[in-house]
């Protein structure tokens, strides 16, 4: 009797402020196809989710849609869950950061931590937006890069040249939320001291659990290991995990306005998720949690957040008193033909999007998993290659075989099979692959699994090649062979579902009623089926049409060219608005130039005497640079602002304003404005 194992595992909890894509897919595919093979293989196995729900990008995206944020994120976990039931999916629950257990498991670790010494506050400075009144995190801070000068840079990296920085590094920084110039501003931050776990970390990184079934789980993968030990051996650094006001999450205990940072509650989360499920179904949590648990803990991730789950989070869980991972699975990205997903090329799909197309969401669990592994590599959905190999593999060398067997059953045995079959080699070779499949599966080997099984697949046409079920069927006194041919490739179908079935669990239950049997599991394998009658055959799946995928990439092309905004445009963010009474104060006039000329001292102004019509004004303008030779612009007609104070320089009194375009900066250029011909000196523009 093999060893129970009692077994928790995730998926990374997605951020409540996107949409479900196929990125997000793969991890949770490839997750969905371990516990269902653990469930298969007689384990307690219970997989837990939730939507990543605090932060600043939540709070201000429910702001623009005017809605609260709690609004926000139901609709969206309403959104996300459909998406996924849809892929087939199946959690035991999913839930939401924003959740009374989760407020309170974080305000508790947070004190555990602070008992052990682990938190300590500082005061920081960083960047305040002064006209929304709140701190900018760095992806909310734009501006120059400091290194390559690329405009409208985020204020954590370059995408032009790569540079990392800090957001006070940016020349000519703005806030993302107002356009406001940011002003450095101090604040009491919390932090964790992750230096102080280094010991910890070296071990639990490098180290191993021994699983109940004696099986020794290393807690991380060899590349991931690699990453871990850079960043420990370069020294881990104090880890702040508190916002200020306005901030959507849970408020720090004992600190009024200061909030937990969202990666501090979210992989809590995990924990408040099962806790749910706990109390609902009488699981017993503490069995799970304890620092003595023998119950594996598995965590299913993107690469790039190995960080928070290699690092902060075991420590987080160690030093709060519960136990730590058994393993963190990491996979890459998804890339479509080869490139990063792109929303103008509509290979940004989303998973809606693909469940809308019609397509069948197996077709890409078969796909995804056929190109998975336990490394740490990108995986590439070629839409062509994923056309070929779904209808070359699960139609044409799978589901055919049920095809061609099942119409002979049901008009010639009423549907029965033999009750005995002497033609066992086939069988035998199918059914002694199941360790080496499971061992595949079990390692997250998925790519080799399905190779494994589709071998098998090519075995069991093979055999209908040389059996030839239909010319037996032609035959006088054939019957008998005829009925053990069909009775061998319904086992050989059934033993192959089986196989699948983590991969492809809707098509395992549409088998299970053709078949007219009791959900499979992975002992049935071992089994025959024999003397029992089965359901008359209807077509289990359709082949991929390419059209389908030209749908698909339509559906996802974004109609509007990228959004433009003041900042891609680099020019500034449209004032507050005004009332006509704001505007009458302005007095606009059209001049005509008189003089212009370069001033003595200054590589930046240039003097002129301006003709309105009832006087004549000297205005010093700084647009030397867009203008370095004045005296052309003597005789043309400019703009002035008439009713600004006049302002005494260093040069001489400026009696009012030249006005001009610009963008963000000079760089761009500056442009006088114009009136058409017949406009006279003195005219009010309004
Ligand atoms: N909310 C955090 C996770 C918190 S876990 C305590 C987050 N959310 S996310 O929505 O940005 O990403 C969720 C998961 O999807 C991550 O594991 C991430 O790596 C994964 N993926 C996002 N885009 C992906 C691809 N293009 N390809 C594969 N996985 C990708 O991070
Ligand atoms: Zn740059």
């Amino acid at each position: 009797m093999m060893t129970q194992r009692k077994i928790l595992v995730t998926s990374a909890l997605p951020y409540a402020n996107g949409a479900i894509h196929l990125g997000h897919m793969v991890e949770h595919i490839q997750t969905d196809v371990w516990v269902r093979f653990q469930k298969m293989r007689g384990h307690e196995c219970h997989y837990v989710c939730a939507d990543d729900t605090h932060g600043t990008p939540v709070m201000l995206a429910a702001e623009k849609q005017g809605v609260t944020p709690e609004q926000l994120i139901e609709r969206v976990k309403t959104e996300h869950l459909a998406d996924f039931s849809g892929f087939h999916i199946g959690y035991d629950n999913y839930y939401s950061t924003n959740s009374p257990e989760n407020k309170q498991f974080s305000e508790q670790i947070y004190r555990k931590l602070s008992a052990n010494d682990k938190i300590v506050s500082r005061t920081i400075e960083q960047l305040y937006d002064p006209e929304k009144q709140m701190f900018l995190p760095d992806r909310f801070v734009k501006g120059e890069c400091p290194k390559c000068a690329a405009r409208d840079q985020y204020g954590d990296n370059c995408e032009v040249c790569g540079a990392t920085y800090s957001p006070t590094e940016l020349k000519n920084p703005y806030s993302a939320v107002s356009g406001a110039t940011p002003v450095l501003r101090s604040s009491e931050h919390f932090f964790f001291r992750l230096g102080e776990c280094t010991d910890f970390l070296r071990e639990w990184t490098t180290g191993s659990t021994l699983r109940a079934d004696g099986v020794s789980q290393p807690h991380l993968q060899p590349e991931a290991l690699n990453k871990m030990n850079e960043w420990i051996e370069g020294g881990l650094q104090d880890w702040d995990i508190s916002r200020d006001a306005p901030y959507f999450g849970f408020e720090i205990p004992d600190a009024p306005g200061k909030y937990f940072y969202v990666w501090l509650d979210a992989p809590i989360g995990y924990m408040a998720s099962f806790k749910n499920l706990c109390d609902r179904t009488g699981i017993d949590f503490d069995s799970y949690f304890n620092a003595d648990s023998d119950a594996e803990l598995y965590h299913f991730i993107g690469k790039d957040i190995l960080y928070f789950h290699a690092l902060f989070w075991p420590a987080t869980l160690k030093f709060a008193g519960y136990r730590a991972p058994t393993g963190v699975f990491a996979h890459g990205f998804l890339t479509v033909d080869g490139q990063k997903m792109s929303k103008s090329r509509g290979t940004f799909i989303t998973a809606r999007s693909y469940l809308d197309c019609g397509l069948n969401p197996e077709w890409m669990r078969y796909y995804i998993a056929a190109k998975l592994n336990s490394r740490i590599e990108d995986i590439d959905l070629s839409l062509d290659d994923f056309v070929a190999r779904v209808n070359a593999d699960l139609v044409g060398k799978f589901i055919n075989i049920a095809s061609r067997a099942a119409g002979f059953l049901t008009r010639r045995f009423e549907g029965r099979l033999s009750a005995q079959i002497a033609d066992l080699p086939l069988l035998d070779t199918l059914r002694a692959q199941a360790d080496g499949i499971a061992a595949a599966y079990e390692a997250r080997e998925y790519g080799r699994a399905l190779r494994d099984i589709m071998a098998l697949a090519d075995a069991v046409n093979v055999y209908v090649d040389a059996n030839k079920p239909w010319e037996l069927a032609r035959q006088e006194g054939e019957e008998a062979r005829l009925h053990d041919v069909c009775t061998v490739l319904i086992n050989a179908f059934r033993i192959l579902a089986i196989y699948l079935k983590p991969v492809l669990p809707k098509l395992a239950t549409d088998i299970e009623a053709f078949l007219d049997v009791a959900p499979l599991n992975w002992n049935d394998a071992q089994t025959l089926l024999l003397g029992h009658a089965v359901k008359p055959y209807q077509h289990l799946m359709q082949r991929v049409e390419p059209v389908l995928i030209e749908k698909l990439v339509e559906a996802n092309k974004q109609s509007t060219p990228a959004a433009v905004t003041p900042a891609s445009l680099g020019v500034e963010p449209l004032d507050d608005t005004i009332g006509i009474a704001d505007f009458a104060k302005l007095d606009l006039r059209v001049g005509t130039v008189l003089e212009a000329g370069l001033v003595e001292g200054s590589d930046k102004l240039l003097r002129f005497k301006v003709d309105l019509g009832f006087e004549t004004r000297q205005i010093f303008s700084g647009i030397r640079s867009a203008y370095p030779e004045p005296e052309k612009l003597i005789g043309r007609q400019v703009i002035v602002v008439a009713n600004l104070a006049p302002r005494k320089m260093r040069f001489g009194v400026s009696e009012g304003m030249i006005v001009c375009a610009s963008g963000n900066d000079d760089s761009q250029g500056l442009f006088l404005l114009d009136v058409d011909n017949g406009a006279k000196p003195g005219m009010r523009v309004s």
